[in-house]
């Protein structure tokens, strides 16, 4: 039988350089987006998707994280005593998410992270979720879950993937496929790891949000440092598609990039738009913005 998908794992590597000063102390995933932190946007679709238990590669600077989603006494006392009560429950909330964490010790890629996570999986096919990439869809279809559908459907790796302007390719780990009868979902023949415009095979990137089968940790053990010097998620994913059906699927979503400043101005812009509470005056300050400049 099928064995379900119940864990997923977020990676948190890097040292943020692209949002230096604002990353000295801080780590790239607690910059918030409106008023909370990227990585929570990330937990809260891996739960809404069903996942039952999350794994965190921590490591050097990223204590921030590990202590935003632990339980804080004084706080919760001082919301208390002021009878801030939805803001108390919003903190307990976010303390009642149950994460495990591992250090990575060094920072050596993508697959390397994910390799810190072979224990924990305990022989289990997994969920990959990087924080990089927001996605936004209208609640009921969370990114992850459109891919834990299709492992539910087939037994195979997924890879979350989306079109990306040809210009782009160089940032993403490009898929070559062939068609399935499923019009979002190609069969993986090949990939390759951020490739040159003439390289690339095609302009279906892989989008932070994988399904990958146990496979993968005996594969990753033996894989080389590859582009950058890092041992990289992409390679092994193109040894377990030469042994087993992997397949990318085009999600349905507004997905942001907010590791690059101005996806994450995007993202911030179009969240505070969406909100209830400040949607539409945050909409006729920028009507009136705009109005000045014409
Ligand atoms: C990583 C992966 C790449 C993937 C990308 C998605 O790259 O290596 O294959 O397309 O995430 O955001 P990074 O952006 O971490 O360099």
């Amino acid at each position: 039988m099928l064995q379900k998908i119940r864990k997923a794992v977020i990676p948190t590597a890097g040292y943020g350089t692209r949002f230096l000063p604002a990353t000295k102390a801080t780590p790239k995933e607690m910059l918030p987006i409106v008023d909370k932190p990227t990585i929570q946007y990330i937990v809260e679709e891996a739960l809404a998707s069903g996942i039952e238990e999350i794994l965190i590669i921590s490591g050097h600077a990223k204590r921030a994280i590990e202590d935003h989603f632990d339980s804080a006494p004084a706080l919760e006392m001082e919301l208390e005593r002021k009878g801030k009560e939805s803001l108390l429950q919003m903190v307990r909330e976010t303390a009642a998410i149950k994460i495990h964490y591992i250090r990575q010790r060094e920072m050596k890629g993508l697959g390397d992270a994910i390799l810190c996570a072979k224990a924990f999986m305990g022989g289990e096919p997994f969920a990959v979720l990087l924080g990089d990439d927001v996605v936004y869809n209208e609640p009921g279809r969370p990114a992850l879950r459109q891919l834990m559908d299709v492992y539910e459907a087939t037994g195979s790796s997924v890879l979350g993937c989306q079109t990306v302007p040809q210009e782009k390719v160089s940032s993403y780990g490009i898929v070559d496929g062939v068609a399935t009868d499923d019009a979002r979902m190609l069969k993986v023949l090949d990939m390759v790891e951020k490739p040159s415009i003439e390289e690339a095979p095609s302009q279906m990137a892989v989008l932070g949000r994988y399904v990958i089968t146990p496979q993968i940790f005996s594969i990753l053990e033996n894989t080389l440092p590859g582009k950058g010097g890092e041992i990289q998620l992409t390679d092994a994913l193109r040894v377990l598609a030469h042994r087993e059906p992997v397949y990318a699927y085009d999600f349905e979503g507004t997905r942001y990039d907010v590791g690059d400043k101005l996806g994450f101005l995007k993202a911030t812009v179009e969240y505070a738009l969406r909100r209830p509470d400040m949607g539409a005056a945050f909409q006729d300050y920028l009507q009136e913005l705009l109005a000045e400049e014409d």
